[in-house]
């Protein structure tokens, strides 16, 4: 998953993490339960039964992915009832001819389950991890409706809608807080150094630049063979 959704999701949690940083400790102590979060109270009730009764209502287990007000990725952030379950989902589309920037997930397994189009898919486990060739093994799906693939924890991975109609997905996690890391954009906010060795000296300063100006931050990145085909104007 990770659309265009996903710039405000990742960034609302780099900010928050940022925010949690510089902020002046609180004495605990003080605080009353009422200047906590509901999900900041739910994480300190001491049993499941007084998670229970700090959601009363029956509507407090629902969440609408209808409500366009929301975005399209329900954590314990944005609906306290996940507290505790250890699962988030997200049901959203990726749209035509667009592929979702290469991404991970640092703390949950993802179950990707396409509802409507069609997704390329490619995945990239961890290292040791070879093909027939002994080289990196890349896992490659073609999922059409009804289909679900796998990205383990910490895998590489993306997707593309190479199609002229917005790919459905529903996408379940393991964690409640599951966050993304962007593999290209955090890559590059290394010293110029790290970067020129990792990269076997092949790009130095001027270019290095480059390529950091050139990192899509339109999280749909446009893939433009499949614009052509479905006469989609490019943006
Ligand atoms: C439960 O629902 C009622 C009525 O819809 C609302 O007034 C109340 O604030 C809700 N309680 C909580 C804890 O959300
Ligand atoms: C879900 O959100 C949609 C769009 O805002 C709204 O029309 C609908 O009534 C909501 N459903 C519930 C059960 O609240
Ligand atoms: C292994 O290498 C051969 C020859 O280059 C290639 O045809 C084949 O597709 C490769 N296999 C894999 C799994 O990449
Ligand atoms: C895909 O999702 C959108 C937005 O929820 C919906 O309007 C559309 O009907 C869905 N498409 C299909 C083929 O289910």
């Amino acid at each position: 998953m990770i659309f265009s959704f996903s710039l405000y999701f990742g960034l609302t949690i780099i900010l928050a993490l940022v925010l949690q940083a510089r902020a002046v400790p609180h004495p605990v102590a003080k605080r009353s339960n009422s200047d906590l979060s509901l999900t900041a109270q739910l994480r300190l009730a001491d049993t499941a039964i007084e998670r229970y009764k700090l959601l009363p209502n029956d509507s407090d287990f629902v969440f609408n992915f209808t409500d366009i007000e929301q975005i399209p990725v329900a954590t314990s952030q944005n609906w306290p009832a996940l507290v505790d379950v250890g699962a988030a989902i997200s049901m959203s589309q990726l749209p035509a001819c667009s592929m979702s920037f290469l991404h991970l997930h640092p703390r949950a397994t993802e179950l990707f389950a396409l509802n409507s189009g069609h997704i390329l898919s490619e995945m990239v486990p961890q290292a040791g991890v070879l093909d027939s060739n002994n080289s990196q093994r890349v896992i490659r799906t073609n999922l059409r409706p009804g289909q679900v693939t796998i990205y383990p924890a910490g895998s590489f991975h993306t997707q593309v809608n190479p199609d002229c109609e917005p790919a459905n997905f529903t996408a379940a996690f393991t964690s409640d807080e599951f966050a993304v890391s962007l593999v290209a954009e955090q890559l590059f906010s290394l010293s110029d150094g790290v970067i020129a060795r990792t990269f076997g000296q092949s790009i130095t300063g001027d270019d290095i630049e480059k390529i950091r100006k050139a990192i899509p931050s339109d999280m749909a990145i446009k893939v433009e063979e499949c614009l052509t085909k479905c006469g989609m104007a490019k943006r």
